[in-house]
């Protein structure tokens, strides 16, 4: 069993399409461990985004994630970080696979609808920034 970070960003949870992507997660063998609702500061953003201080794009990044709440998710499953990439598809919509999520529900590269961890090292730490361990849930039944 592995556990991955999962955000569903700004423009997904203004078009209201936070059920559709976590029915996605579930019938893919996912399982929610943990979620919650925030309205990330623009501190928080730029910490959660630290690793891409220096590109371009991290301006608008940062503008964009605080642009309104997102819905934060630890995600269980079998090789859940990559599997979760798999169903999130490529980070730019326009290259993602059709029926991933990103292909589904996003329209450009910058409100692209989903984020999830790229590595398990990274999927830890991720994780780590918006759980304590009181917040993640053992799957009993
Ligand atoms: P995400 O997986 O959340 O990680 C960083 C985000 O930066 C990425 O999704 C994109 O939404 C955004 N981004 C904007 N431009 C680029 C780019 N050229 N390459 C990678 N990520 C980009």
């Amino acid at each position: 069993m592995e556990r991955t970070l999962s955000i569903i960003k700004p423009d997904a949870v203004a078009n209201n399409n936070i059920g559709a992507i976590i029915n996605i997660f579930e019938q893919a063998g996912l399982a929610v461990v943990a979620a919650k609702m925030v309205h990330l500061s623009q501190m928080q953003a730029e910490d959660f985004y630290a690793i891409h201080k220096a590109r371009p794009f991290f301006g608008d990044l940062v503008r964009f994630m605080i642009s309104g709440p997102v819905l934060v998710m630890a995600l269980e499953g079998e090789d859940a970080v990559a599997r979760n990439r798999e169903l999130m598809g490529a980070t730019n919509p326009k290259d993602a696979a059709p029926g991933t999520i990103r292909s589904l529900f996003a329209k450009t590269i910058d409100e692209n609808a989903i984020h999830g961890s790229d590595s398990k090292e990274n999927a830890a730490n991720e994780i780590e920034f918006f759980f304590n361990n009181i917040e993640l849930c053992v799957r009993t039944r």
